[in-house]
């Protein structure tokens, strides 16, 4: 869930340039090309096909509803997986002691301690640390990964101090483990991986008990732990919100993947064969993988050729922050090819996949001033290209354009499961009202992407959207997952 925001570029202003004989070739060359690209027949192609008007939003709103429905019929029945979780009671705020949350989704891990001290005292003290993955456990072992993790665990329970944070005598250290991927739960404290996603692709793990391979591991480190609660990101994110607020339905996560968990009435899931069939449980949609009526381009069939799941996650890699940067850079690279852009010469940093990042997009699009000092500044630092002013405008139309169709169409999904929820409760009908607990770097760090999320709520919603509340909720899924593992505990 870790979009990497975090490293700024060193921004100089385009007056503090260098005008090296690199620039002055350009110059020459970009003034012969001016004269006769006045046009630019990819990006107007590209923004046709990334369209997503009101009633191509409708369709693909209800084309997910469908899924949704599918899924919950049976297996494989539709693009969701609609995973039972096994998370049938969300936090009381009844919970105390001491638990552990572990998260691991993104290219950062973190870990956490939380004393519980129940409805008066809440949370009584926390502590975490994130730890970055090194890219080359990405695609190593399980025993490298899982090995590293319960290192890393190991060291951080060991400065744990005693004055902050109390285990009752007798019981295990009980963790909430957020394994953010699709996960086939088989109860609520095992689950096997469907398959990896965001650039993932440990060997030998698909198919594989995920608690198992971090037992070992823990095992292994002399950790005498338990995993109580074995949760994705999505689910952690709608039971840490609901701690605090009791209309919380829905989790979401925008960062580097995305997926929503929501709450479900059990009569509504044909699939789920246990004799109770009131109540409700949370369902883990993995809307990541939804295919069907997606404004798909050309760009994001190359991108999805040459990802490690090819065919896979289409939604998740046309709305998340892993990948908005990549087709702005492939679109960047045929108008380059093409002549719309950058003089003759395709820049060699712009032939390399990945090198342009979502949260460059997200630095060119705030840039305020007349001669898009910014957007010349990423493109020189990043793409070692030096742009004029109708290049720079041409560039921040791209990340426009691929900013506005992911945010547009992640309110697409939310908007399916609000009107699941609705055709199946009539909460809002009875004036209720349904909180959608937001997470993720994209949707935290992004204005322009939170704006047309908006935009698409609003019109397809309507007046239903005064019912609503939209709430970023940073960082809760640890605190969801530590209390997961209160609500399952053994003791
Ligand atoms: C995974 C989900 C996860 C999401 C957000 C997706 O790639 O399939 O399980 O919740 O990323 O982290």
């Amino acid at each position: 869930m870790s979009l990497m925001f975090s490293s700024p570029v060193v921004t100089p202003t385009i007056g503090s340039f260098t005008f090296s004989s690199r620039r002055s070739n350009y110059i020459v060359m970009s003034a012969v090309r001016s004269n006769s690209a006045s046009t630019c027949p990819v990006l107007t192609k590209f923004q046709k096909d990334c369209a997503t008007p009101t009633p191509y939003l409708r369709n693909v709103a209800n084309a997910i509803a469908d899924d949704m429905r599918a899924g919950l019929a049976v297996e494989g029945g539709g693009d969701l997986d609609m995973i039972l979780t096994y998370v049938d009671a969300l936090p009381s705020g009844n919970e105390e002691g001491l638990f552990y949350a572990l998260d691991l989704g993104g290219t950062n891990f973190r870990v956490r301690s939380v004393q519980l001290g129940g409805k008066k005292k809440r949370v009584v003290a926390t502590e975490s640390e994130q730890i970055s993955i090194p890219q080359k456990l990405m695609i190593g072992t399980s025993e490298e990964l899982f090995g590293f993790i319960a290192a890393k665990l190991a060291s951080f329970v060991a400065k744990e101090k005693p004055s902050r944070f109390r285990l009752e005598e007798g019981r295990k250290r009980e963790i909430g483990f957020t394994f953010s991927f699709p996960v086939k739960q088989t109860s609520i404290d095992s689950g096997t991986l469907i398959k990896w996603t965001k650039g993932f692709k440990v060997s030998g793990m698909e198919g594989k008990n995920v608690v198992a391979c971090l037992n070992k591991a823990m095992e292994a480190h002399g950790l005498d732990m338990r995993v109580s609660a074995l949760v994705n990101d999505g689910v952690g994110t709608l039971a840490g919100a609901r701690y605090s607020e009791e209309d919380v339905m829905i989790g979401v996560i925008l960062g580097t993947g995305t997926n929503a968990c929501y709450v479900e009435q059990k009569h509504a899931i044909p699939k789920l064969q246990s004799k109770s069939s009131s109540g409700t449980t949370i369902i883990n949609t993995e809307w990541g993988g939804f295919s069907k009526v997606l404004p798909k381009t050309i760009f994001d069939q190359e991108m999805d050729a040459k990802s490690p799941n090819p065919g896979e996650h289409l939604y998740e890699k046309m709305i998340s922050g892993m990948y908005l940067g990549e087709i702005v850079r492939r679109v960047l690279l045929q108008m380059c090819e093409t002549s719309d852009l950058f003089g003759q010469f395709v820049p060699v940093k712009l032939s390399t996949p990945f090198e342009l990042r979502t949260e460059h997009l997200c630095e060119m699009q705030a840039d305020t001033t007349d001669d898009l000092q910014t957007v010349g500044s990423v493109l020189y630092n990043i793409l070692e290209v030096e742009a004029n002013l109708q290049e720079r405008r041409r560039v921040v139309e791209v990340c426009d354009t691929v900013v506005k169709r992911g945010g547009r169409l992640a309110g697409a999904g939310i908007v399916a499961i609000l009107e699941k929820i609705e055709k199946e409760t009539k909460r809002m009908g009875s004036g209720k009202r349904t909180v959608v607990a937001m997470d993720g770097a994209l949707y935290e760090k992004y204005p322009q992407y939170r704006e047309y999320m908006q935009d698409a709520l609003v019109e397809l919603l309507g007046d239903k959207l005064s019912h609503i509340a939209i709430k970023h909720t940073k960082d809760v899924s640890g605190l969801g997952a530590a209390l997961l593992a209160a609500t399952n505990s053994i003791y």
